[in-house]
């Protein structure tokens, strides 16, 4: 990574900063608590957060925050950062190794209204556990541990590898396990290893073909939005439309198969082409009339 970046490179330190209090808090353990019937939080969330918005500050005293563990400030300023201090807080608290910190950087010119987006200039995931750092700044590229990335060049879905994750709020009203299900059976395999940051930072680097998403925060997706973009990736809504931070669904492609992809949603949408699997009791059915003698 060019060390001349002027907001990834400091945001890098600020992250792999962050991502050791993350590491040392793991190794320790650390009590869970409730945000809503299964939404975690621990004290790891809250410290992390607590060192990003300093060294923010320090860094970028006329930048804005808006952090997922209730920082708001300066939101009204040219520069905004989205701030998820440990983005897989269920798979940290599991003790399942795969969380990250992640920082993205809106720019929003005078005279934008409150409810338009700016544009995504700088974003950095860092996994503390695997040490990767993913930057990306925009227009400039984007790397991992200072290498370039791209996309993978898989061009169908038959061949792709993607990923999902299923919201830890309002679980039974979102019906992402029929997309799960067509994804699965459509592709090589739908990966859900519950950190949505990191899902984004697969795809920009290639080791995904695509992720999608119900109701993320602009916390999740801002950084990874910017290192898929500017590793030759798309990012839109499921119909393909563009993605907008506050956008209730996100899909993001490695280019080559996010028409695919979107005619298949557009398919489910309308109910359209779905595959068939047995429920339980059919397939309980069949195997007790198999093992009749
Ligand atoms: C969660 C993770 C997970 C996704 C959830 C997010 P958190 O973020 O990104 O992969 O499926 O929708 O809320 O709560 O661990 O920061
Ligand atoms: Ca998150
Ligand atoms: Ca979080």
């Amino acid at each position: 990574m060019p060390q001349e970046l002027p907001f990834a490179a400091p945001a890098s330190e600020i992250a792999l900063e962050a991502g050791a209090l993350l590491r040392e808090y793991f190794r320790r353990g650390v009590a869970t608590e409730y945000k809503g019937d299964v939404d975690l939080v621990t004290e790891a969330d809250r410290a992390s957060e607590k060192q990003i918005v300093e060294r923010l500050h320090a860094a970028f005293p006329t930048h804005g925050i808006y952090g997922e563990e209730g920082t708001r400030e300066g939101l009204d300023r040219e520069y905004r950062w989205y701030i998820d201090p440990l983005d897989g807080t269920t798979n940290f608290a599991h003790s399942f190794p795969v969380f990250c910190v992640s920082m993205g950087l809106e720019h929003r010119p005078a005279g934008l209204a409150a409810d338009q987006d700016g544009e995504l200039v700088a974003g950095v995931i860092y996994d503390p556990m695997r040490d990767e750092l993913f930057t990306a700044e925009k227009g400039r590229g984007a790397w991992r541990n200072g290498q370039p990335i791209h996309v993978s060049p898989v061009k169908t879905l038959s061949e792709a590898l993607l990923a999902t994750g299923f919201p830890s709020r309002k679980r039974h009203s979102s019906p992402n396990i029929h997309f799960y299900q067509e994804c699965t059976l459509r592709s090589h395999g739908v990966r859900r290893a519950g950190s949505a940051a990191l899902d984004l930072a697969y795809t920009a680097c290639g080791r995904l073909e695509g992720f999608w998403e119900f109701n993320l925060n602009p916390w999740d997706t801002a950084a990874g939005v910017l290192l898929v973009t500017e590793a030759g990736g798309t990012v839109t809504r499921f119909d393909g439309s563009p993605f907008l931070l506050d956008s209730e669904e996100i899909l993001a492609t490695n280019g080559a198969l996010r028409d695919e992809i979107v005619g298949l949603f557009s398919d489910m949408f309308a109910g359209r082409n779905l595959l068939p699997i047995p429920t339980p009791a059919e397939y309980a059915a069949a195997r007790a009339q198999q093992t009749q003698p």
